[in-house]
């Protein structure tokens, strides 16, 4: 063993964004390989020629398999895993009847550890290797958390939820309870190994001034941390945010006003955005996070991602599950296309693939180690099936060139189109 590992296969990165250059953005190679070595990428090229420079190297040849950066799901809620796929609510609704009382059991750390571990299983097979997760208001949650993604070796972000009214008596912190428990955990997990401390204010409605004016204090004292909530996702909840703060020029205003806007914030779905919000965000540099398949599930709305991509605002991709319908990344692909139709405005299979990979990464400002083939960066990859059930099979067998043998596994995928993922340069195969 010389530590050298080369994957054989074709492979898929991105030169550029292909919102701004089109699918020529993309790197495609029919033949290609990429080289591993201590967990990172170390050489991206010609099968043939890398075989030939490497001889020492062991080598899986995956055929026509598409390998590719993992998978990013820049926004997710880990604790609400065994509730995914509840019927029937609305946001409001499904929050008080389904959410919290599955997010009350997180009290229980051995509770936390099952479904803590359960979830990082359903993540890896289906080809997601970076995820961005709140956990719930319990401090152990979070110790779950990043204790079981870092036995698995994975890059991965999140935080404590934060709420201090309009959820049970168990669920709620104190705006000092909240900053303290939040300070605490960032400097137990904050860079320590492959994990990030995200301060996790859950949105508006549940928390007070005060408790968001502490957590854009600790934002404040640790500016490299990022912070993520939810912003705009059903008129309902606008209407509410509006109630409960009477003196907010908008929904984004009661972020804004407590030191919760700026380079660095995560803005779950956003999807209803007055002018004054679209502009403040661009200015800001935040990060929009689109979740297509929970705004069709919880029947939010449709994100205006061809509109805020004119306007050059950051965008990642995720599942929001358990609101998302799916853990998988293909699955929230082939939401946010349908959106996109609903709008008039087909995305590229290329502008897909980017915003589950290296656009996910540039929200979560990880793409300068994940998110992409490239040397240099970590080793967290996948390789695809592109004829993982008879449907798409069939459908492939018709394909002309790389975009349409990949779309029919964008739309009709799942779990069973990953053949292999490697986390941190350590591969599992299926
Ligand atoms: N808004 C506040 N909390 C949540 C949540 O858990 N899921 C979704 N989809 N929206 C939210
Ligand atoms: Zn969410």
């Amino acid at each position: 063993m010389t530590g050298k590992t080369l994957a054989l296969g074709q492979t898929l990165g991105f030169a550029d964004d292909p919102f701004q250059s089109g699918p020529d953005a993309a790197r495609h190679n029919a033949h290609g390989g990429v080289l591993i070595e201590g967990g990172r990428i170390t050489a991206v090229g010609d099968g043939a020629d890398l075989r030939r420079a490497h001889p020492d190297a062991t080598v899986h040849d995956f055929g026509d398999g598409l390998i590719t950066a993992g998978f990013i799901d820049a926004h997710a809620h880990y604790p609400q895993t065994a509730m995914i796929a509840s019927w029937g609510k609305r946001l409001i609704d499904w929050l008080n009847d389904y959410t919290f009382p599955q997010e009350m059991r997180f009290a229980d750390r051995a509770h936390a550890d099952l479904i803590a571990n359960r979830y990082f299983d359903l993540l890896l097979s289906n080809g997601t290797t970076t995820v961005c997760s709140y956990c719930t208001i319990h401090p152990a949650s979070v110790d779950a958390y990043f204790t079981a993604a870092s036995a698995r070796g994975m890059r991965v972000l999140g935080g404590k939820t934060c709420m201090d009214r309009n959820a049970p008596e168990g669920l709620q912190d104190t705006p000092q309870s909240a900053y303290d428990d939040s300070k605490k955990l960032l400097k137990q997990w904050h860079a320590n190994g492959r994990n990030h401390y995200v301060i996790t204010p859950r949105f508006s409605p549940t928390s007070t001034p005060d408790q968001l004016a502490a957590l854009g204090a600790l934002w404040a004292e640790y500016p490299d941390c990022l912070m993520q909530t939810h912003l705009s996702e059903q008129l309902d909840e606008i209407a509410w945010v509006r109630a409960l703060f009477p003196d907010a020029r908008d929904y984004l205003d009661t972020y804004e006003q407590h030191g919760l806007l700026g380079r660095g914030a995560l803005f779950g779905h956003a999807i209803y955005l007055e002018d004054r919000e679209r502009d403040r965000l661009k200015e800001a540099d935040a990060s929009l996070i689109h979740c297509p398949t929970s705004n069709t599930f919880i029947g939010s709305g449709l994100f205006d991602m061809a509109g805020l991509m004119a306007q050059g605002q950051r965008i990642g991709l995720a599942t929001d599950t358990g609101g998302g319908s799916s853990f998988s990344m293909l699955r929230t692909m082939a939401a946010a296309y349908e959106i996109a139709q609903l709008r008039h405005n087909p995305l590229h299979p290329s502008q897909l693939y980017w915003l589950a990979t290296q656009g996910a990464a540039r929200s979560l400002h990880l793409d300068h180690l994940i998110g992409n083939l490239a040397p240099g960066l970590e080793a967290d990859l996948i390789v695809l099936d592109l004829a993982s059930t008879p449907a798409i099979a069939q459908r492939h067998a018709e394909a002309n060139d790389l975009w349409e043998a990949l779309f029919p596994t964008i739309m009709m995928g799942d779990d069973r189109a990953i053949r292999a993922t490697w986390v941190n340069g350590r591969m599992m195969l299926r």
